[in-house]
């Protein structure tokens, strides 16, 4: 079975979305996440579809979740739920051959996905963000341990200093 990995960058005061794109902009954290996720299937919300312009990011495929019946979204796969999005997801990683499945937000998506991920990779933000209107749900140091860690200083290209921290579902006996 593949893991679920959640990819998600958080201020300190839990913040990821305003106004329907990110309040930052961290240059040096997008090249991790495009090298974490290139080739691995991408499971998003149709908002955070939509916050990229409606443009699949190359090399992965995507699988946006969606309510709606009819969505005009040829470049990409669609599911009804994230359950749904989560076996297409499974499909496309066993026809690429990867062990991994990423979920790459937003505020609702992760909610939902949180409980069933087995890692996650937080770039936690050093800045508390005002007026934020969408939410990473705090992580329950009882079900994460923290697997590692790396401070990452603000390049030229970063509104802040990030620490990247790779938590692991701690294994039931
Ligand atoms: N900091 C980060 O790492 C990060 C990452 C990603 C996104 N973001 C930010 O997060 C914000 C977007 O997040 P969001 O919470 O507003 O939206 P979202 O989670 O991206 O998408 C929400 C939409 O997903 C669909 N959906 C959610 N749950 C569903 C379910 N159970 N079944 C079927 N469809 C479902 C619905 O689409 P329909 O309305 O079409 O039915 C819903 O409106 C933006 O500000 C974005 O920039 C931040």
């Amino acid at each position: 079975m593949q893991k679920i990995s959640i990819v998600v960058a958080v201020s300190s005061n839990g913040v990821i979305g305003r106004d329907g794109d990110m309040p930052w902009k961290l240059s040096t954290d997008l090249k991790r996440f495009k090298a974490l996720t290139m080739g691995k299937p991408l499971v998003m919300g149709r908002k955070t579809f939509e916050s990229f312009g409606s443009k699949p990011l190359p090399g992965r495929p995507h699988i946006v979740v969606s309510r709606r019946a009819k969505l005009d979204m040829p470049a990409v796969e669609t599911a009804i739920n994230l359950e749904d999005a989560l076996l297409k997801a499974r499909q496309q990683a066993q026809a690429l051959g990867v062990d991994e499945i990423c979920v790459i937000g937003g505020g609702e998506i992760y909610a939902q996905a949180l409980p069933l991920a087995d890692i996650l990779h937080v770039t936690h933000v050093n800045a508390v963000i005002e007026n934020g209107d969408t939410f990473f749900p705090p992580i329950d140091s009882d079900c994460f341990d923290v697997l590692s860690e790396e401070a990452v200083p603000a390049g030229e290209k970063d509104s802040y200093a990030t620490r990247y921290v790779v938590y692991g579902r701690q294994k039931t006996i």
